[in-house]
């Protein structure tokens, strides 16, 4: 039996040009964390490979690549890439899921690409599916494809994890397609979600757009039970914990020493998003320097952006105001011999980020909306005896379980400043105290102990199905 991953991305994205490809590994919560789960199922994988691929030879070359890997592609033209990438998945939905309702754009052209492709990729898995494989469609971008799905196979075993915030009724109303697009989504036997709060705005916006009752966290339609449950994703621990002692991650580790010096480090890693407070949290640490002078010189904030969907408008404009919030901090507060934010717009090798991880005294996490984040749990899990602080929003999905965190509102720019200096002070006893807290909990709910629990709950909701059909 075999188990379909189906997400919008792969987690390999191609790079090059005619003739020439070669594969790299994609960024975001969702891949680094599906990519090194591990199932008694044969695990495939069906999503784009993150570029536009025109001709056929290169499509039958990529193809070829990808599916010696068990990687199913489906490829997008440039104007799906357009309207359903850009467009309804991360101009429409992305925004609104995340509060940001003064981002979401609504155009026709975005929703008709979006079924489009939706339907792209139920044509995909149709070609490879067999009787008793089972289909776990992952987050926002795939919304209508559960339904599809159903529609052509009602014993099919159809699962869905939503990777993002669920908002309120209040907003999610405001979406022109909301009905169908919930319909689309009760097409799987079991739906799930990070935290408690998305699963119980899902429900109550079921019940009141569709008008149908939830019994405790389960819907009857037509001759099927639709169970929903709070999953929390974790990582893959040992994967990060047993990092620094590779001797490639200790190399790496040597190489961020030496560009840091004996400064204390302040990390921060994330994709380019206006969900993830970077700029709320560079006024904050421009205010730590403006009001803790006893500092200057003595830390750096190392900034990784990961370039992403920089073609959204959103973005493109958030780029600009990072660079010149940096510019200015730089500019104001740099000296001979110091640069206070150290900044990277580029992703790193897993290598590399394992090393900043475990050298960096503090990560500073300030998302003003974030369905779990990864990068908090990979920071903990990666200190193995090595002390640090996590700072980290209320906001972000991680909250829930991450409570040994300094725990702050990103919109409050004193907790930031007031957070990075008691991280600053903080005895190592009582950092090592809150990290072992932190890793006892996120060593038990890894990724295979989260998939492990999606899949017990799916198998109990499908084999009900059975039974009643
Ligand atoms: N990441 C990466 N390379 C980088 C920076 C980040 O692979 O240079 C990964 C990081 O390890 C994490 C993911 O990107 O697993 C980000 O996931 P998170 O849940 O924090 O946020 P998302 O990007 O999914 O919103
Ligand atoms: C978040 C979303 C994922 C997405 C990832 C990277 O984690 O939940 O679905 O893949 O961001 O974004 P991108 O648009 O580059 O795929």
């Amino acid at each position: 039996m075999k188990l379909y991953i189906v997400s919008n991305r792969l987690p390999v994205k191609i790079s090059g040009q005619k003739g020439e490809f070669t594969l790299s590994r994609s960024e975001g919560g969702l891949t680094t964390g599906l990519d090194s789960l591990q199932t008694p199922y044969e695990k495939h994988w069906i999503g784009w490979p993150g570029m536009c691929i025109q001709e056929n030879e290169d499509k039958n070359k990529v193809t070829a690549k990808l599916e010696s890997m068990n990687l199913h592609p489906v490829f997008l033209s440039e104007s799906q890439i357009e309207n359903y990438y850009e467009g309804y998945s991360n101009s429409t939905i992305w925004p609104l899921c995340h509060y940001f309702f003064v981002y979401t754009l609504y155009k026709s052209c975005f929703w008709q690409s979006y079924q489009e492709v939706n339907l792209l990729f139920c044509k995909k898995i149709s070609e490879l599916i067999q009787p008793g494989d089972k289909v776990w469609i992952q987050d926002y971008q795939l919304m209508l494809l559960p339904g599809m799905l159903r529609k052509r196979y009602s014993n099919l075993s159809i699962g869905y994890f939503h990777h993002i915030p669920f908002p309120s009724y209040e907003l999610f109303r405001i979406l022109p397609e909301r009905a169908e697009i919930l319909k689309g989504l009760l097409g799987a036997d079991f739906i799930a979600f990070h935290t408690h709060d998305y699963m119980r705005h899902f429900i109550s916006t079921v019940e009141r757009v569709l008008h149908i009752n939830f019994k405790l966290n389960e819907v009857q339609l037509g001759d099927r039970v639709i169970r929903v449950e709070a999953l929390p994703m974790g990582i893959n621990y040992n994967l990060y914990h047993d990092a620094p002692s590779k001797p490639e991650v200790r190399q790496a580790i040597d190489r961020t020493r030496k560009l840091f010096g004996n400064h204390k480090v302040i990390l921060s890693v994330d994709r380019l998003d206006y969900s993830k407070g970077i700029l709320h949290r560079l006024r904050g640490f421009a205010s730590f320097l403006e009001h803790y002078p006893q500092y200057h010189e003595r830390v750096t904030l190392a900034m990784v952006i990961v370039p992403s969907r920089d073609h959204v408008g959103s973005y493109t404009e958030l780029k600009t105001k990072i660079d010149e919030e940096i510019g200015s901090i730089n500019g104001h507060y740099s000296t001979i011999d110091w640069t206070p934010v150290c900044y990277f717009y580029h992703g790193f090798s897993f290598e590399e980020l394992s090393a900043m991880y475990y050298m960096a005294d503090i990560a500073l996490v300030t998302p003003l909306r974030d369905g779990m984040n990864l990068v908090a749990k990979e920071y903990v899990a990666s200190k193995c005896g090595n002390p640090g602080v996590l700072i980290l929003s209320e906001m972000a999905g991680a909250a829930v379980e991450m409570t040994d965190a300094l725990l702050i509102n990103p919109n409050d720019t004193e907790q930031i400043v007031q957070a990075i200096s008691k991280a600053l002070e903080m005895p190592i006893s009582e950092q090592q105290e809150r990290l072992q807290r932190m890793q006892a909990i996120i060593s038990a709910q890894t990724v295979n102990k989260w998939a492990t629990d999606f899949m017990r709950g799916w198998d109990e909701s499908f084999y009900k199905n059975e039974k009643l059909r």
